[in-house]
């Protein structure tokens, strides 16, 4: 694993969208683990503006994405489809058919069953983008005695809805369960980029840089496992 401190969320995000650019410019049928939240906001940005500069090219590339809010409409400007198509998708040559959300499509079972299939025909990304909750959750798994491999419906933890109710009106519009990959999904990457940005992930970062212990307890320990990993973070997340 390569751990990388930067200065700050700027310089977080410019290195993270270097390692995503380049990956891009080696393949340009790079397959991408794209993940949502405040943290890669800044890498998108960046990634944006290499495709401005004529620097890479999205236009046979596709990916899929960690997860998805339930009860939410994908043109709701609250769901994580609406984030991608803003920060990304729109602002980008790729083509849309490519991309891939979790979303309700059927039952809720049919959904899982649907996305898991699209993961296995996927197959393996080129790089797979991570944020982290303050209580360590990678995707939407959250800690917990048992962490699921693939696809599952997850009831959302009291402090994850408080952290996200940052981007709602209020903590009650904040839906309570969401669409996510599981664990080895995840991980199906032949790299992770995990990225964590200020004092908020402090607490996480900490445990994770003083443990040697995996638990499902704290499920970004399990990033200790794969083989080529970054984890990129800035002052205020390694230093508090
Ligand atoms: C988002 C995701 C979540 C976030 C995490 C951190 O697709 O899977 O695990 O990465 O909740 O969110 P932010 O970046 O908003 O602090």
């Amino acid at each position: 694993m390569e751990i990388i401190v930067c200065d700050d969320y700027d310089q977080m995000s410019k290195k993270a969208s270097e390692i995503v650019s380049d990956i891009i410019k080696e393949n340009p049928k790079a397959k991408l683990g794209l993940a949502t939240g405040s943290t890669p906001v800044g890498m998108y940005e960046n990634l944006v503006k290499d495709y401005e500069d004529g620097k890479i090219d999205f236009k046979e590339v596709s990916s899929v994405n960690l997860d998805e809010y339930v009860g939410i409409d994908k043109d709701n400007p609250q769901s994580y489809q609406y984030f991608m198509n803003e920060h990304l998708f729109d602002k980008v040559n790729i083509n849309k058919e490519n991309t891939h959300l979790p979303k309700e499509d059927g039952s809720l079972e049919e959904s899982v069953k649907k996305y898991d299939k699209l993961l296995e025909e996927f197959g393996q990304r080129d790089v797979q983008v991570l944020g982290i909750g303050p209580n360590g959750h990678i995707a939407f798994n959250e800690p917990d005695d048992k962490l699921n491999m693939h696809t599952s419906i997850i009831n959302l933890k009291e402090e994850t809805i408080e952290a996200n109710s940052r981007f709602f009106d209020s903590k009650e519009d904040v839906p309570k369960q969401a669409m996510s990959m599981g664990m080895a999904d995840a991980f199906n990457a032949k790299t992770l980029l995990v990225l964590a940005s200020g004092k908020n992930k402090h607490k996480a970062v900490e445990k994770f840089m003083h443990t040697d212990k995996i638990e499902t307890m704290f499920p970004m320990s399990f990033i200790a496992l794969h083989p080529n990993c970054y984890l990129i973070v800035d002052k205020q997340a390694y230093e508090g």
